[in-house]
């Protein structure tokens, strides 16, 4: 357990499930002024995503796409929308996950990286194990 040492980058984006992808897409122009990418259907994913850049990080706002997308059980107990995961960066996935397994977090899935909705290695973790909150971790590749 000593060795465990600080894995984490910085903060890639904070995802909130929305019902309505325009409406809190343009609210969050409106009452923010935010600058908001057009919507992107990421089939694979089973989402539609809207970035929202701010000079340290992003929002991606989640509307479920198609019939089995991973955020439909999400919106049906929160139907308002909701903060659905954070997405830290990391140097090694490889590395972090050998760390969290040593730790006794959970990965979930098969404990395999997949390819995440931009472009690079995601893994998720068990939001029990980090206070309710679904994790992301993302290696980003210079
Ligand atoms: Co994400």
């Amino acid at each position: 357990m000593d060795e465990i040492v600080s894995s984490i980058g910085r903060l890639n984006h904070i995802a909130i499930a929305v019902p309505d992808l325009k409406k809190s897409a343009s609210f969050w122009e409106i009452a923010l002024g935010a600058k908001t990418s057009n919507p992107m259907p990421l089939q694979e994913h089973g989402v539609t995503v809207v970035f929202i850049e701010s000079p340290n990080s992003k929002v991606e706002l989640l509307e479920p796409l198609g019939k089995n997308s991973p955020i439909k059980k999400f919106l049906e107990k929160n139907p308002n929308g909701g903060m659905h995961h954070i997405c830290y960066e990391v140097i090694n996935l490889k590395n972090a996950s050998e760390k969290l397994e040593l730790a006794g977090a959970r990965i979930l899935g098969d404990g395999k990286p997949k390819i995440g909705a931009h472009g690079n290695p995601v893994l998720f973790l068990h939001p029990a194990d980090f206070a309710g909150t679904l994790i992301e971790l993302e290696e980003i590749r210079k």
